[in-house]
């Protein structure tokens, strides 16, 4: 990697600022329901304790408030869970810049130490540059480990850099290894598979990606536009209207460069989405008045005959509504085919990071990213700001 890495820092001795992504999901009471991203952010943090280091300052947002604080937007729960994940005392101080601050991280008995949700101050978002020089101050070493957060232009992730010495933690660098190289040097062939509810937010991915790879495979909600776009009918199956000449466009695009794009060839369909009574199974045509909640068993076959030979798989964007038990069957399906494919498997992060958690297929799967739109930008081929700001080697 052309930055540095937290193995080119000197760390002994010295207070390390690191930030890291602990936006995780909550319930109404204010439960973790999903700790993969405090998890994920161990090794760095283990590895900083076991050089010596004086402190870690943890840094992190949660959720979207507005610039300003909002109870149920508090970190301190994430500091609770971390204490019982590293098996080591972490001191919660309700504010992250500051004379109070600096004054409790100096005197604190603990080492790790979580400051409060950077988005508390509007100018974490706005990338301030005398917000970023009182984040600077509370360290002597940066390291980022924020994947998640790393396609954001940020104080806390690239205005910090202009001030110390910047390093990727552990599970940034994992997760550039992983999506990059299956960007850069797939292994053939390479497939790709694409879903979730709207074609617009995958348009990036598929023109970086079509060139490089030997089948895009789509399902989905997005899948619905694709179909509509080669006369297809699809009911009331959901349409992204104003895509439908950009659906087209790509559809062509791939025909002209010789490259396949796979489409749902039969599909499960419901009267109404939020009620899965008269469940149905459909070929390609959707009949009026139907809506498709997932693809079909056909369209299952199809997709996995293709990606049987398949040496990559970069997979963004479940197939059908997972979360409903009617319509998880292809995501599902698909999750237990690759799980047992030898390829090396990539998983974006967001839904379809959900989608195999809830299959118990984590173990399985190459690199499961805890990027969603960091990992959407990364395989756009986009530069990440979180990234490009470290200090190069
Ligand atoms: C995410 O969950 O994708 C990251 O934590 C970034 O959050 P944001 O979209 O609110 O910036």
């Amino acid at each position: 990697m052309a930055k540095l890495t937290i193995k080119d820092l000197d760390v002994g001795g010295k207070a390390v600022l690191m930030r890291a992504d602990f936006n995780v999901p909550q319930d109404e009471a204010l439960n973790i329901t999903d700790d993969t991203r405090i998890r994920a952010t161990l090794p760095t943090i283990k590895y900083l304790l076991d050089k010596g280091v004086k402190k870690v300052v943890l840094i992190s947002h949660l959720g979207r408030p507005k610039g300003k604080p909002e109870a149920k937007y508090s970190l301190q729960p994430v500091a609770r869970r971390l204490e019982g994940l590293l098996n080591e005392p972490v001191k919660f101080i309700g504010e992250c810049v500051g004379d109070k601050v600096k004054e409790g991280i100096d005197a604190a008995a603990e080492k790790i130490i979580l400051l409060e949700n950077l988005r508390f101050h509007a100018q974490e978002e706005a990338n301030d540059p005398d917000f970023a020089k009182q984040l600077a101050v509370l360290g002597e070493l940066f390291v980022n480990d924020a994947f998640g957060t790393a396609h954001r232009a940020h104080a806390s992730t690239e205005g910090v850099t202009h001030y110390l010495k910047s390093a990727a933690g552990f599970l940034l660098e994992k997760e550039i290894k992983y999506l990059g190289e299956a960007v850069a040097n797939p292994a053939k062939p390479f497939m790709v598979i694409l879903g979730g509810a709207k074609v617009s937010d995958k348009i990036g991915v598929i023109e970086n990606l079509l060139p490089k790879c030997d089948c895009i495979l789509i399902g989905g909600g997005m899948s619905y536009t694709f179909l509509k776009a080669q006369g297809k009918a699809i009911g009331n199956s959901k349409l992204e209207e104003d895509k439908l000449g950009l659906a087209a466009e790509i559809l062509q695009k791939a025909k002209e460069a010789n490259k396949e794009i796979l489409l749902p060839t039969d599909h499960v369909v419901v009267d109404k989405i939020d009620n899965a009574l008269n469940l149905d199974i459909v070929g390609e045509n959707i009949p009026d008045g139907k809506i498709a909640g997932d693809i079909g068993p056909k369209t299952v076959a199809l997709f996995e005959k293709r990606l049987q030979s398949a040496k990559t798989i970069v997979w963004n964007g479940p197939l059908g509504i997972f979360e409903t038990e009617a319509f998880s069957k292809g995501t599902k399906k698909i999750a237990e085919y690759i799980a047992a494919l030898d390829c090396t498997s990539i998983i974006g992060g967001g839904d379809t990071a959900a989608a195999i958690a809830k299959f118990n297929l984590e173990d399985k799967m190459t690199h499961i990213s805890t990027g969603g739109g960091a990992s959407l930008e990364f395989l756009e081929g986009k530069a990440l700001p979180g990234i490009a700001a470290l200090t190069d080697k």
